[in-house]
């Protein structure tokens, strides 16, 4: 059994907390962040790897770890490393202003009384780089404070747990309601991280191994056979939809006549087919020459990040060749691969 980081009155446990943290001591995962049981975790280690570990998994932070603490051994040492030193060894990580955040935070830290963080939640989330969750996380982990820690894993365990209906985002509340009582003040971070061990490898998300698990005694989820319907997503809500029409237009010759996109917005600056823009309601008809078109029953359809577009394919075929109208240009069909046409447009002209 892990002794307790502080001496702090036990209150009265939840047995399902009691029956977590005995699996967690015979089962943690050894992470090199991580104090052995009974000792106190050093702050800067802490601090470090939940800065890494926001968005990043444990397998990837590993290395990166270990080079951290070989280059910068303390909160001193990284607060007086070079800012392009730190950012180097970053690269890969990826979101480089949590690198950013971090050298600010070092510097705040490195300033304050014996270089020491703020043991409390609300002192850590007033740090840069830190928000609600990284402040619970190691005020708990670090310093033993009875703090709410809930991430994605432990959010899926509370919810399954007391068979939470309500969907994602607003179980949360709910969640954070039953995770408060069942906090041990004796070891509240060790059981964060073992609600965190459980959900990556017992709770997972597909397939939880509910034979295995300490938890299933009290899992009302587990009690009803319905695991994996919890916690419940929200009804997905059907993509925006927007309409327009795309010219395609050959000249005698075969040539494709193409314009420029804007140089701000979607597909900023890249080729295009000629089309009438899109929105919820198609916008007016705007043909760029005057033609005999002939429109393709089936849309193009191209999703793109917020929005699905359908567009449909006004196809039209000039006899002679005419000077392009202003803003477009011919283009031989040699040349096509050339041009920076967005996967949207290609798809335009394989469609006919
Ligand atoms: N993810 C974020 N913090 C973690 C921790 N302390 N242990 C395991 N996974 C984590
Ligand atoms: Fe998750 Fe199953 Fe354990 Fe319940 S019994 S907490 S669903 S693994």
């Amino acid at each position: 059994m892990a002794a307790p980081r502080r001496s702090r009155t036990d209150g009265p446990a939840d047995p399902r907390s009691l029956a977590l943290l005995d699996w967690y001591d015979r089962h943690r995962r050894v992470l090199p962040w991580r104090a052995g049981p009974g000792e106190r975790p050093d702050p800067y280690h802490v601090w470090l790897s939940e800065i890494m570990l926001q968005q990043t998994t444990v397998e990837t932070v590993k290395p990166y770890f270990a080079k951290f603490l070989a280059l910068w051994p303390d909160i001193r040492a990284l607060a007086a490393a070079e800012d392009q030193a730190v950012l180097s060894a970053w690269a890969g990580l990826g979101y480089y202003a949590r690198a950013r955040n971090l050298i600010a935070c070092a510097r705040v830290v490195a300033a304050r009384p014996g270089a020491a963080f703020p043991e409390t939640e609300e002192g850590l989330r007033a740090l840069p780089g830190i928000g609600a969750y990284t402040a619970a996380a190691i005020a708990a982990i670090a310093f033993g404070e009875p703090a709410v820690v809930i991430d994605g894993n432990i959010e899926r365990v509370i919810a399954r747990l007391e068979a939470i209906e309500t969907p994602l985002p607003r179980a949360r509340v709910e969640i954070a309601a039953a995770l408060r009582p069942m906090v041990p003040p004796a070891r509240p971070g060790d059981f964060a991280q073992a609600l965190m061990d459980l959900g990556s490898g017992i709770c997972r998300p597909r397939n939880p191994d509910c034979l295995l698990c300490p938890l299933r005694a009290g899992c009302k989820a587990a009690a009803e056979g319905r695991a994996t319907a919890f916690p419940v997503k929200p009804a997905r809500k059907g993509k925006a939809i927007r309409h327009g029409t795309a010219y395609l237009v050959r000249d005698g010759a075969g040539r494709i006549l193409l314009g420029t996109r804007p140089a701000k917005g979607l597909l900023a600056g890249m080729a295009e087919i000629p089309n009438s823009g899109w929105a919820e309601t198609a916008p007016p008809e705007s043909p760029p020459v005057q033609a005999e078109w002939t429109r393709r029953n089936a849309p193009v359809i191209h999703v793109f990040t917020h929005f699905e577009l359908r567009l449909i394919v006004a196809e039209a075929r000039l006899s002679g060749e005419i000077p392009a109208p202003p803003g477009l240009r011919w283009v031989a069909g040699a040349d096509l691969p050339g041009e920076p046409l967005p996967t949207l447009f290609r798809k335009v002209i394989e469609a006919v």
